[in-house]
């Protein structure tokens, strides 16, 4: 049975979580690979509506194992923070396995990630002020501290001490900052390893094992590939070793590339970006107004489910997305959103920029190229019906169908899968994934 990787093929907030939540169904495994609690997922079903940054989509699912990988930046107090409000709702969280090789994400990193931003005024990132990037930093530093270091206080009272007083010395000589106490986060990190040791274990064996019985295995990155620290807009990106797009999925588990079947993507049906960088096709009319603010009474607008802040929004960028489609090795895409189209009489796709009197189809490496180029877009019409209770392609409205045909074109992958709806049975299924 297939592992299979399911990546975010622009720049975040493409409804990964929502993709997941579906596929899980049949999944056994579902493993988060990469990045931290900048990533969050919003999951409507029948328990109400939830916002995890965390644990994996597949929670909600009895019987089935959810992983955080080796891969994954973890702030203890978030995921205890998750697990007790999931316990809240009545939903079993004893099948949450936390890999004892992952990075933890400590106070001098949220001090730093704040500290760095100020400090680069108007080229700041726009991060979500999580840590994410300074615990990263640590980690290739070799004076990151893992989740393993939580469960003995002989391991852990060295490393913090020697990474805090690398930390207090950046911050205090360098941003000018106040120092951090090693006393209280000490004892902070015993209590979060305390708490968190029924969940902490080697998550290789839980993958290896599932899929060896047969079962399905369901990995998911977090963020989207556009903000991927190699291939992304570099250095509008997200600082996670390894990397956010599928290439990171087997280190960030422990497994082999080989062991992967199957990378599926997911893209809205139009383009957001949330922090700073470039967005060749970026809109500042009342349609980027209309498209940020559909379903917005619902909570369903396009606002950060981490940070809050209104996601800029743009028409699909056909040229990214080909790039995203070919460094994630995609299978298949699924196309999310459409029924936020349903209103809009015309609808376009950029299939090319045009820099200085010529046209470039490839995604270009430089900030300042993409920030200059201008999309070249093709029109089509739009479909003015309501797609939210369609569940057949066929029965589609006819641009409908039209623009998903094109979109496979542009592409060059198929569509197998789209979402009309935010609740689990708003989807169309074209061809089944697992
Ligand atoms: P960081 O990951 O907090 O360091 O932020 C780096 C960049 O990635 C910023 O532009 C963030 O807005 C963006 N980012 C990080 N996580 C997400 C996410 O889950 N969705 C969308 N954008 C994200
Ligand atoms: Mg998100």
């Amino acid at each position: 049975m297939p592992i299979v990787v399911v990546v975010g093929g622009q720049w975040g907030d493409e409804g990964k979580g929502r993709i997941v939540d579906l596929l899980a169904r049949k999944a056994k495994v579902v493993a988060r690979y990469s990045a931290g609690n900048n990533a969050g997922h919003t999951i409507v079903n029948e328990r109400g509506e939830f916002k995890l940054n965390l644990v994996p989509a597949g929670i909600f699912y009895p019987e089935k194992t959810c992983v955080i990988g080796n891969g994954v930046a973890v702030d203890p107090a978030v995921l205890i923070g998750e697990i007790e409000r999931l316990q809240a709702n009545g939903i079993d969280t004893s099948r949450l396995v936390l890999s004892d090789r992952a990075q933890l994400i400590m106070p001098w990193h949220i001090a730093l990630d704040k500290l760095d931003e100020e400090a680069r005024g108007d080229r700041a990132i726009g991060t979500t002020g999580k840590g994410v990037g300074p615990c990263f930093i640590d980690k290739v530093a070799r004076r990151g501290i893992r989740v393993a270091d939580l469960l003995r206080a002989e391991d852990l009272g060295p490393r913090m001490k020697s990474s805090l007083e690398y930390a207090n010395r950046v911050i205090t000589r360098v941003f000018g900052g106040e120092p951090l106490d090693f006393d209280e986060c000490f004892q902070r990190y015993r209590e979060y390893g305390a708490r968190l040791a029924p969940h902490i274990a080697d998550v290789q064996d839980t993958i290896i094992e599932a899929h060896r019985r047969g079962e399905y295995v369901l990995l998911e990155g977090a963020q989207g590939s556009l903000l991927d620290l190699d291939h992304g807009t570099y250095p509008f990106v997200t600082s996670s070793v390894p990397s956010s797009s599928s290439g990171g999925a087997a280190i960030g588990v422990g497994i082999g590339p080989t062991d992967i079947q199957r990378v599926v993507g997911v893209f809205k049906s139009y383009c957001t970006r949330v922090g700073n960088g470039p967005f060749p096709t970026e809109l500042f009319d009342e349609t980027a107004d209309i498209l940020r603010d559909h379903g917005r009474e619902f909570g369903r607008g396009e606002y950060g489910t981490t940070t809050g802040r209104p996601r800029r929004i743009g028409w699909l960028d056909a040229v990214a997305a080909r790039y995203s489609v070919r460094f994630n090795g995609l299978a298949a895409v699924a196309l999310t959103r459409l029924d936020v189209l349903d209103n809009i009489p015309t609808i376009k796709i950029c299939t090319g920029y045009e820099l200085d009197g010529k046209t470039i189809k490839t995604f270009p490496s430089r900030v300042s190229t993409l920030d200059h180029v201008k999309p070249i877009y093709e029109e089509l019409p739009g479909w003015m019906t309501p797609t939210t209770e369609v569940r057949a392609f066929d029965d589609l409205p006819e641009q409908a169908q039209a623009f998903i045909r094109r979109v496979e074109e542009l592409l060059e992958c198929p569509v197998d899968l789209i979402s009309v709806g935010p609740s689990r049975e708003q989807a169309v299924i074209v061809n089944p994934i697992f």
